[in-house]
C-alpha cells in the first residue's frame, strides 16, 4: 500500500497526534486554521480596548496595576497567535490590513461598551470565563503551534477570570450603589457572553469540518452549555441573578435549561453593526498608522545589523 501525504495527514489526525508547520496539510485545513487563528489574534488585540479605556479611571493603585497587567497579557496573546498564523504561511501585515479593512472578523463580544467599573469585573468573570471554556479544549487542537499557544493563554486567562470574580466579590460586599453597578453589568454582559460561542450548531457552517479535523474539539452549543453549567453556581455564590427567566436546573439532562440568545443581534454585531464596531476598528487603524515610524525604525535597524554581520 502506498503512503500518500494525504494518508499521513489523516492518520496523524486519527491518532490524535499533532500536525506541525512543515507537514503536508490539505489547503482547506490551512485556510480554516488561518481564519480561526487570525480571528482569535484580532480578538485579543481589539479586546484590549474596552478594558484599556478604564486603566486611567481605575479606583485604586492596586486595581490599576491588575488591569494594566491584564491588558498587557492580551497584547501578548495576540502576538503568540499571530506567530502561530505565520507558521501557516500567513503574513502578519496582511492580517492586520484585513482586520482594519473589515475583511477579517474578531469576537462579537468586544463591540459592546464598558459603562462602569463593574464591567471590568464582569468581563473577567463572564467574558474570560467563556474564553476559558472555549479555549481549554483548543489546547488539544490538532495544529501544534495553535495548541501550544493555547496552553500559555489559558493559564493567563484563568488569572484574568479570578481577578474579575474577586473584584465583583469586593463590590458585592460594598455599598448598595456598588451592588447595583454589578447587577447592571451582569444584565448587560450575560447574553453577549453566551453569543461568544458562535451561532447554534444547526447554523454553524464550519463546525462539522473543523471537528473532523480536530481543529475544534466541541461544538458551539456543547461549549455554551458547559459555560452555563459552570457559571450558575458562581452567580449564586456572588449573590447575583442571571437575566434569564428560563434558566433552571434540568435533573433529567443533568444540565441547566436556558433561554435562546438573540441570534439576529449576533448576526448584526458580527457583520459590523454593533454598538462599538466602528469605534474599535477606527481606533485600531489609528494605532496602526501611528506605529508606522516604529515599524520603519525596527526594519531599518534590522537591515543595518544584517549588513554589519555580512561585512
Ligand atoms: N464573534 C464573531 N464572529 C463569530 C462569532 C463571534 N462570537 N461566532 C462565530 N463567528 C463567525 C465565525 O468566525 C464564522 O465566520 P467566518 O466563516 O467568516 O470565519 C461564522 O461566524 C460562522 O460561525 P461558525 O461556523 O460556528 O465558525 P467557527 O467554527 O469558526 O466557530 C468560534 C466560531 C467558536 C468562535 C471558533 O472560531 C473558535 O473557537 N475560535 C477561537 C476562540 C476565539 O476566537 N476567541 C476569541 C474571543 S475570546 C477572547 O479573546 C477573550
Amino acid at each position: 500500500e502506498v503512503t500518500t501525504p494525504e494518508r499521513v495527514f489523516e492518520e496523524t489526525i486519527e491518532r490524535d497526534q499533532r500536525i506541525e508547520p512543515r507537514d503536508w496539510m490539505p489547503e482547506g485545513y490551512r485556510k480554516t486554521l488561518v481564519r480561526q487563528v487570525a480571528q482569535h489574534a484580532h480578538s485579543e488585540i481589539i479586546g484590549m480596548q474596552p478594558e484599556g479605556a478604564w486603566i486611567a479611571r481605575a479606583p485604586s493603585l492596586r486595581r490599576k496595576a491588575i488591569l494594566l497587567a491584564k491588558v498587557q497579557d492580551e497584547a501578548g496573546h495576540g502576538l503568540y497567535l499571530y506567530s502561530a498564523a505565520e507558521t501557516l504561511g500567513a503574513d502578519r501585515a496582511d492580517l492586520t490590513a484585513k482586520l482594519i479593512s473589515g475583511r477579517q472578523k474578531y469576537s462579537s463580544i468586544f463591540n459592546y461598551p464598558t459603562l462602569n467599573f463593574a464591567d471590568i469585573g464582569v468581563i473577567g468573570w463572564l467574558v474570560d470565563g467563556a474564553a476559558i471554556c472555549n479555549q481549554v479544549p483548543l489546547c488539544r487542537s490538532s495544529y501544534g503551534p495553535y495548541a501550544r499557544a493555547m496552553v500559555r493563554i489559558c493559564k493567563e486567562e484563568s488569572f484574568h477570570q479570578r481577578q474579575g470574580y474577586e473584584l465583583l466579590l469586593t463590590m458585592m460586599r460594598g455599598t448598595e450603589a456598588q451592588r447595583d453597578m454589578v447587577r447592571d453589568a451582569v444584565d448587560r454582559w450575560w447574553w453577549p457572553s453566551l453569543m461568544m460561542f458562535g451561532p447554534p450548531d444547526g447554523d454553524s457552517p464550519n463546525t462539522r469540518q473543523s471537528m473532523a479535523w480536530k481543529v475544534k474539539r466541541h461544538t458551539n452549543d456543547e461549549l455554551r452549555q458547559k459555560f452555563v453549567d459552570m457559571t450558575v453556581p458562581q452567580a449564586d455564590a456572588l449573590g447575583v441573578s442571571l437575566p434569564d427567566p428560563e434558566l433552571r436546573w434540568n435533573a433529567d439532562r443533568g444540565a441547566h435549561d436556558f433561554g435562546e440568545p438573540d441570534w439576529a443581534e449576533l448576526k448584526r454585531v458580527i457583520s459590523g453593526d454593533g454598538a462599538c464596531n466602528a469605534e474599535r476598528v477606527e481606533r485600531r487603524r489609528t494605532a496602526h498608522e501611528q506605529g508606522e515610524w516604529v515599524r520603519e525604525a525596527a526594519a531599518a535597524h534590522a537591515a543595518k545589523r544584517a549588513a554589519r554581520q555580512e561585512a
